[in-house]
């Protein structure tokens, strides 16, 4: 079952990941590696009273279909900064992006978002469910947003998703009427709902307890068995082991050597989830905002890590 919804090629619309036409490395005239993704040089700087911030200062990067990468470093690095750059829910100053082929540091807004809504799952810290939408329709959302599937698919197929992150008993409740747990389920539901290639997660288990974490992880490597390529932003360093290539962010730049050692070590030493989590309290305290963050990007918080 689990393989007929996320697996390649077997659904009415493939799954199958296209090598990217244009996202060649630059390889000293051998023949061209393609890669699922693809950064060249990229630049990001931010306007801020106190003059220009670079976030990020020149990222080289390949990524390529099936593997499972976490994103590390200490707040305020650069890892969101970076992963915006990759769903297009923010812009490079400078530099290429290619995912999948598709230019997308080249796309206007309004087709970016919809090349995000069938190429890219998006999941968020704190879910972004819509909530006064029930489950099911928080998933049916992107099908409806982009027009996947026949209208009359949707729900069944929303349903679906929703049996395979064990959620079908919840689909019709309102967001604030399941746990936090719950709510990242039917997020990552959501993610999958045009059955995109790549899935892009910041901190999702950021704000889970330790097993729940855990089961959010294995749905994850689900996943990448079946097919996908996933991108994860996490502070776990426990969940950083088991993945397949860890990429360290330090001050806008990927680390690596000392510098890298160093992020790690500092890992090590944090708690690996949240110490008060929002899985087991009430339900309602389960952070929502009020449109979805995979349309629209979101507004600068400073104050997330
Ligand atoms: N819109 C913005 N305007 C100004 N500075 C920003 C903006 N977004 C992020 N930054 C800064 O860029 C740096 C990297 O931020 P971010 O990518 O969110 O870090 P991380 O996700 O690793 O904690 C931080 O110093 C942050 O304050
Ligand atoms: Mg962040």
């Amino acid at each position: 079952m689990f393989k007929q919804l996320f697996g390649r090629g077997s659904d009415n619309h493939s799954t199958g990941v296209k090598p990217a036409a244009n996202g060649a490395k630059k390889s000293n005239g051998a023949q061209p590696v393609r890669s699922l993704i693809h950064l060249d040089e990229v630049i990001k700087a931010y306007e801020t009273p106190a003059g220009e911030f670079l976030a990020l200062r020149g990222i080289d990067l390949d990524i390529d279909t099936g593997e499972f990468v976490a994103v590390v470093g200490k707040s305020g690095s650069g890892k969101s900064t970076l992963i915006n750059m990759i769903t297009g829910i923010d812009r490079p100053s400078s530099g290429e992006i290619y995912v999948a082929g598709t230019p997308i540091h080249k796309l206007a807004e309004g087709p970016m978002a919809e090349w995000r809504g069938r190429n890219v799952g998006v999941i968020f810290q704190f879910f972004q469910l819509l909530p006064m939408l029930t489950c099911i329709e928080n998933v049916m959302l992107p099908m409806d947003f982009c027009n996947m599937y026949r209208s009359n698919e949707r729900r069944q197929r929303a349903m679906h998703l929703l049996e395979q992150v064990e959620m079908a008993d919840q689909a019709d409740k309102l967001p604030s009427e399941v746990s936090g747990g719950q709510q990242q389920r039917a997020a990552i539901a959501r993610a999958l709902a045009n059955d995109p290639p790549l899935l892009v997660a910041d901190e999702p288990t950021g704000n889970l307890d330790s097993k729940t974490a855990d089961s959010v992880f294995q749905l994850f490597s689900n996943l990448v068995d079946n097919g996908k390529t996933i991108l994860m932003v996490t502070h776990d360093r426990e969940l950083a082991s088991r993945v397949s290539r860890t990429i360290t962010i330090a001050d806008g730049r990927i680390a690596d050597g000392e510098q890298e050692q160093a992020v790690l070590a500092s890992m090590d030493r944090q708690p690996a989830t949240a110490t008060s989590t929002i899985d087991n309290v009430a339900p309602a305290r389960a952070a929502v905002v009020e449109r979805p963050e995979y349309v629209k990007a979101p507004e600068y918080d400073g104050a997330h890590g």
